[in-house]
C-alpha cells in the first residue's frame, strides 16, 4: 500500500472554502477506492494524509492535484506502508467555537497510531495555528 502526506493552500477566500463539500465527496470516493486518511483544514490551509492500494492512491492524488480549489501542493512524504495507519476517514478542523485544547486533543487522538513523520507534520501545523 501507498501513503501520501501533503500540505496545500486554499485557492479561495477562507469563508468560501467548502470543507464540508470536499469531505463529503472524498468520503464517497474513498470508500469506493479503499482509501483511508485524515484531512485537516483551518479554511486557509490543508494538510492531508491518505493511504490505500497503489492504483487508488495514484488516481486519487491525480484528481486532488488538478483540483483548482487549492494550490501550492507540497508532498511531505510518499511511502510504501505495510498496513493502514488510519482505519477510517476522519476530519478535524478548527472552528471559532473550538477551544484549542479540545481541538488538539481531537487531532492527537486521531494521530496516536500514526508514524512519527505524519504525527509531527500535523502537530507542527497545529502548533503554528495555535500560536497565530
Ligand atoms: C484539500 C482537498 C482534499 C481532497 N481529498 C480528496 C480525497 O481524499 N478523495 C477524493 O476522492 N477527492 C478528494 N478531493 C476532491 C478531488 O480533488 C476531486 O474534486 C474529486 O475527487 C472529484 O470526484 P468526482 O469526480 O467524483 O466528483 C480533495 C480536494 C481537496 C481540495
Amino acid at each position: 500500500m501507498r501513503q501520501i502526506l501533503y500540505v496545500s493552500r486554499s485557492a479561495v477566500p477562507e469563508r468560501d472554502t467548502d470543507i464540508d463539500g470536499i469531505v463529503e465527496r472524498s468520503r464517497h470516493n474513498n470508500a469506493l477506492e479503499g482509501i483511508t486518511g485524515l484531512l485537516w483544514s483551518d479554511g486557509r490551509r490543508f494538510l492531508q494524509v491518505f493511504e490505500g492500494p497503489e492504483d487508488s492512491v495514484a488516481a486519487t492524488f491525480e484528481r486532488i492535484v488538478e483540483d483548482t480549489r487549492h494550490e501550492a501542493i507540497r508532498v511531505l512524504h510518499d511511502v510504501t506502508i505495510e498496513q493502514r495507519e488510519f482505519g477510517g476517514w476522519t476530519m478535524a478542523r478548527r472552528t471559532r467555537w473550538d477551544k484549542a485544547d479540545a481541538f488538539d486533543e481531537k487531532i492527537r487522538r486521531a494521530l496516536s497510531r500514526t508514524s512519527p513523520e505524519v504525527r509531527d507534520a500535523f502537530l507542527d501545523l497545529i502548533a503554528v495555528e495555535t500560536a497565530a
